[in-house]
């Protein structure tokens, strides 16, 4: 059978209004179906390169793709007598409100519609996707405003701690977060989470899991450096917990591995790791998985089986949660 691969956008600008309008672009085509800026895969072209060149040639849009985000589906169609087996790829972008387009000769017009003007309008598939981005977006909006007030932390008499957040990373629906203790020098300096010695061995964990690093929601207890490394004191701990439940809160994932001492005993109540590791707890209806800092196997080799071991279990747990591949 033959199988076709397309890629495009979902397009969506929000207003300054309170609340906020968000709209998500359509184009129209000549029987007046609607569409997204979507067209197929070209030979050597990646999904999202397409996705680009597609959104540029039908709407005159130069996109920014917002990070993470990437939805699909399939379905069977027949043309010229031949059942064809179609896959879609679409990616999330935003553009500012009153942003202009230009369509090409492919469509006859162009919409913009709020989102439950747009369910009542498109297939089923179309409809998922569209639910999956308008949820992706809501999450964006909740994650932002946490980290935002997180920042403004350090403004608090007799803070020691770096004054930069290091906020986690990945995608806002994943099934799968990973909690460390708090970030490095490395990570302070860069702003991401997990980028030195002890997230190279993290990715490789991960990938014995069955998981890719971009598909895991990656941050820590404390999402602000620690100068000289040290433990973050109780105090610190407390006041960074309920900006990282809130964060949880948003993700809303299946499973949240606990790495280290700090991370297990916060959370699960489990601060004996050495002992507790390769343990899943079930929580306030979050199922966490235990087990030692990556550091604790760059700092000691006779751990990394240990991490190795418990990373395996891991997967044969996921294995039977996975929703998504
Ligand atoms: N260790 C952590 O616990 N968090 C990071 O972001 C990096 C190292």
């Amino acid at each position: 059978m033959k199988r076709e691969f397309s890629a495009g956008f979902i397009v969506y600008s929000e207003d300054a209004g309170k609340p906020k309008r968000r709209m998500f672009l359509f184009l129209v085509r000549e029987n007046g179906a609607l569409d997204m800026p979507k067209g197929l895969i070209e030979k050597g072209e990646s999904a999202l390169v397409a996705a680009l060149r597609e959104s540029k040639e039908e709407a005159g849009l130069s996109l920014e793709r917002v990070p993470s985000f990437k939805t699909g589906y399939s379905f069977f169609k027949r043309e010229n007598g031949e059942l064809v087996h179609k896959h879609v790829t679409l990616f999330l972008a935003r553009v500012p409100a009153g942003t202009g387009i230009r369509i090409s000769w492919e469509h006859k017009g162009y919409k913009w519609l709020d989102f439950n003007d747009a369910l009542k309008k498109l297939y089923k598939d179309e409809v998922e996707a569209i639910t999956m981005a308008n949820d992706y977006i809501d999450r964006i909006d909740e994650m932002d405003a946490i980290n935002r007030e997180y920042s403004r932390l350090p403004e608090r008499k007799g803070w020691s701690l770096s004054k930069r957040l290091v906020s986690g990373e990945g995608p806002l629906n994943s099934e799968v977060m990973v909690i460390g203790q708090a970030p490095g020098r490395f990570e302070d300096q860069s702003g991401r989470p997990f980028i030195g010695a002890s997230g190279k061995l993290l990715d490789r964990l991960l990938r014995l899991a069955g998981l890719k690093r971009e598909d895991v929601y990656i941050t820590s207890v404390v999402q602000f450096f620690p100068p000289k490394n040290r433990k973050p004191s109780d105090e610190e701990i407390r006041m960074c917990v309920p900006f990282l439940k809130r964060q949880i809160d948003v993700i809303r994932p299946k499973v949240v591995v606990l790495l280290g001492a700090v991370s297990a005993g916060t959370l699960a109540g489990k601060g004996k790791v050495m002992s507790e590791h390769g343990t899943f707890v079930e929580k306030e209806g979050i199922t966490y998985f235990v087990t030692l800092h990556p550091a604790a196997g760059v700092r000691l080799k006779k751990n990394v089986p240990v991490l190795e071991n418990d990373f395996r279990l891991l997967k044969k747990r996921l294995q039977g949660k996975r929703t998504v591949q």
